[in-house]
């Protein structure tokens, strides 16, 4: 019997239309564009502005959006999930408050929080709902309002993130498209090097906990990078050998857009020219959950039917990992 395989059937955003530059972070911390483009690789960042919208606000649009794409009804969603750091509320899950705001009635939904690999995470774990036969329609979610954590008067911290929302939409397939592979790793070394000290069971919020900041990231960039720039390629050149992708038949790399120095040595030890890798970190900055997406979304017109595509990420936790799609229209 042919086995059911999970395509991705349709791809949307939502970005918030503020624009932070690198010239207006300069007024606010120690920085300076020449810094930030080197270093990094941004340009500038989108803000979802207005007081009480969360992460949902982009998320809904984002599904709503997808859902006219792609000619699909809310009704006919079985299930819906959303990858995210930055979640409206402790509980209930960002995926059934946006779910009640799009009109999907008929899923079950939750989140999933794996960081910056949030998205691969959640792609692969909702393929398994399609793969078994029970579900046909499934959304995934990667969303995040990163700028709610930042603190911008740290200047190691606050080029980086930047806030926006994507909605995937993954149907059966049972010809040669669709998700292939995954390779996925954890390893809890990374907590102390990247974290968020506050708010959560074990330290709740409290006046003390507000004034010492401890409600922002906390990052050790050096320690991460390191980190970051070893994993990213081993798991992605991983994926290839194990599946005979070589240099020459990968369409595209799809890296999660943290640091386009990671970006780059990913591409070289996978031996594959700038022209395979997609890139947009100067526009978005670090989305968390949306960045892979967002690419995706931005090169859909250039993805064709058949196409082999590798996502690769590294994120807090350390959670890391890399997955092999065909691209399936
Ligand atoms: O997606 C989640 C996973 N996260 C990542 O993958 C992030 C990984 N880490 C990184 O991307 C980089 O480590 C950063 C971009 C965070 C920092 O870059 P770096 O090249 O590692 O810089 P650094 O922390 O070693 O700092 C170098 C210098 C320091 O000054 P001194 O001590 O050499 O005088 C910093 O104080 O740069 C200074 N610096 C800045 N200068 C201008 C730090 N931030 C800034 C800034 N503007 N924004």
């Amino acid at each position: 019997m042919t086995k059911i395989k999970a395509a991705i059937t349709g791809i949307d955003a939502y970005v918030p239309e503020y624009i932070l530059t690198n010239d207006e972070l300069s007024q606010m911390v120690d920085t300076n564009d020449e810094w930030i483009m080197t270093r990094i690789g941004i340009k500038e960042r989108h803000i979802l502005k207005g007081e009480g919208k969360g992460t949902s606000d982009m998320a809904a649009p984002a599904v709503e959006r997808l859902l006219k794409k792609t000619n699909t009804k809310p009704e006919e969603i079985d299930l819906l999930i959303c990858a995210t750091v930055t979640p409206d509320m402790q509980f209930p899950a960002t995926a059934n408050i946006i779910s009640e705001k799009t009109g999907i009635k008929n899923a079950f939904s939750f989140d999933i929080n794996a960081a910056c690999s949030g998205l691969i995470f959640t792609l692969i774990t909702a393929s398994k709902y399609i793969e078994s036969g029970a579900y046909k329609k499934v959304i995934v979610v990667g969303a995040d309002k990163m700028s709610s954590i930042v603190d911008y008067t740290d200047r190691s911290v606050c080029p980086i993130f930047g806030d926006a929302a994507t909605a995937i939409l993954l149907e059966p397939t049972l010809d040669d498209n669709g998700i292939i592979d995954h390779t996925f790793y954890t390893d809890g070394v990374g907590i102390k090097h990247l974290h968020q000290k506050a708010g959560g069971s074990a330290k709740p919020a409290s006046h003390e906990t507000i004034d010492a900041k401890e409600h922002y990231i906390y990052q050790e960039g050096q320690a991460v990078f390191k980190f970051a720039v070893s994993k990213m390629a081993d798991v992605a050149l991983e994926i290839m050998e194990k599946n005979n992708i070589t240099p020459e038949n990968l369409a595209w790399l799809v890296p999660h857009q943290a640091n386009n120095r990671i970006i780059e040595a990913t591409a070289r030890r996978m031996g594959i020219s700038k022209d395979q890798v997609m890139i947009n970190i100067q526009k978005y900055g670090n989305t968390t959950s949306a960045t892979i997406p967002l690419c995706l979304w931005e090169w859909e017109d250039q993805l064709k039917k058949g196409d082999n595509v590798v996502l690769a990420a590294f994120g807090g936790g350390f959670t890391w990992g890399a997955i092999y799609l065909k691209w399936a229209y």
